[in-house]
């Protein structure tokens, strides 16, 4: 008798996407609740045997957890392009591939963390505050506030991976002079077409001023910006030669201009909060627009929600992917739960000639190579 497939999904990624599971004849349990799952029921259904693991950003996946599927766990598939949520070591460890979704959010991230510089620059939300509090009492050149443009500005991009790329793109939409710093991944030749991008339209006449792009260290990209956005994986002392933990500090956020405004759509721990606070408290800095943050959701007494800084700080809920083709489509080559259910099936099933090197949404394909 053929053993039957069976998978257990941390949280429902939509139903298009777990019929095609459902489709195959696998046995699918979803977790129902909204929240994510206790640990130690995860630690439960692995040890019950399952083939397959649907986990996202919220659930800690550890020795614990590729312990207690030793032998019978072949799997996990993570929703989600970040996965610092996932012990890469233990996973090696036990010689479980685990896979994620990149690529399908690239875009949708991008726009967003350009949404949202631009929300901050310009205040959308205190202006909308402003009117619909009925505050509004007349129209004024300069009263009561004014924004800031983007188009034209330099902005930093640090990290320079798909999602940096995808919103350097946005960015030359608007003619920004754009500094890359990325501590461990630089795309020259990206970097080299921007600028003829760039060139092209100044030449014809669609830009008024050449706009220049080009690498740089962190100190010069961080003084001289007037936006700061962050693309960089979480990766903790240890986990990487170029660590991202709490790159955003004190000290950096001293270097960058007082007008200046920081976006991250990446992840939390790569910015001190505690420092950023203070930085946007004490006027080292102009805004910062977040969508990411140490703890999430935000606790209730987070000093980011400080009333003092609201006009400029943006708190969004880690919302960056969350458009609806981005994260429902069953396509892989659309949706984060199409590519998330592609990267569960291709192990399941031995696609690839049954080379867990060669399936595209491995990650850590080096706890496999011969
Ligand atoms: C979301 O944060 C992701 O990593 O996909
Ligand atoms: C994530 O997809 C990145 O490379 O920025």
């Amino acid at each position: 008798m053929s053993h039957k497939i069976r998978v257990f999904a941390t949280c429902d990624i939509g139903r298009d996407a777990l019929d095609i599971l459902r489709q195959k004849g696998y046995g699918l349990e979803v977790y129902p609740e909204p929240e994510a799952p206790p640990k130690s029921l995860i630690v439960e259904k692995v040890k019950s045997g399952i083939d397959g693991l649907i986990t996202t950003l919220r659930d800690p996946i550890d020795a614990e957890i590729f312990a207690a599927g030793q032998g019978t766990l072949k799997v996990v598939a993570q929703y989600a392009v970040g996965f610092d949520n996932i012990n890469r070591a233990d996973a090696n460890k036990y010689r479980i591939p685990f896979t994620n979704t990149p690529d399908v959010l690239t875009e949708a991230t991008a726009e967003f963390a350009f949404f949202l510089m631009g929300a901050l620059a310009r205040k959308i939300w205190p202006a909308e505050h402003l009117t619909r509090e009925n505050r509004w009492g007349y129209w004024h050149p300069y009263l009561p506030f004014l924004g800031d443009e983007v188009t034209g500005k330099t902005v930093a991009v640090i990290g320079t991976g798909r999602i940096g790329l995808a919103f350097i793109k946005k960015c030359a939409g608007f003619d920004m002079n754009i500094l890359c710093f990325d501590p461990a991944y630089q795309n020259h030749d990206y970097i080299r077409a921007i600028q003829e991008v760039k060139d092209l339209r100044f030449q014809r006449g669609i830009s008024r001023e050449r706009a220049t792009i080009r690498y740089t260290s962190l100190n010069e990209a961080l003084s001289n910006a007037d936006f700061v956005s962050i693309h960089v994986p979480l990766l903790r002392e240890g986990e990487s030669e170029t660590p991202t933990y709490h790159l955003i500090n004190e000290k950096t956020l001293r270097t960058m201009k007082p007008t200046a405004m920081i976006i991250n759509t990446s992840r939390g721990p790569v910015v001190d909060e505690v420092a950023l606070a203070r930085a946007l408290r004490e006027n080292w800095i102009a805004g910062a627009a977040l969508d990411v943050y140490a703890k999430e959701p935000l606790p209730a007494d987070s000093p980011l929600r400080d009333p003092s800084i609201a006009d400029r700080c943006r708190l969004l809920p880690h919302f960056a992917s969350a458009a609806r083709i981005t994260r429902l489509s069953s396509d892989p080559n659309k949706g984060m739960a199409g590519r998330c259910v592609q990267g569960l099936i291709d192990v399941l099933e031995g696609n690839h000639g049954g080379d867990v090197t060669k399936m595209p949404y491995v990650v850590n394909k080096e706890a496999f190579a011969k």
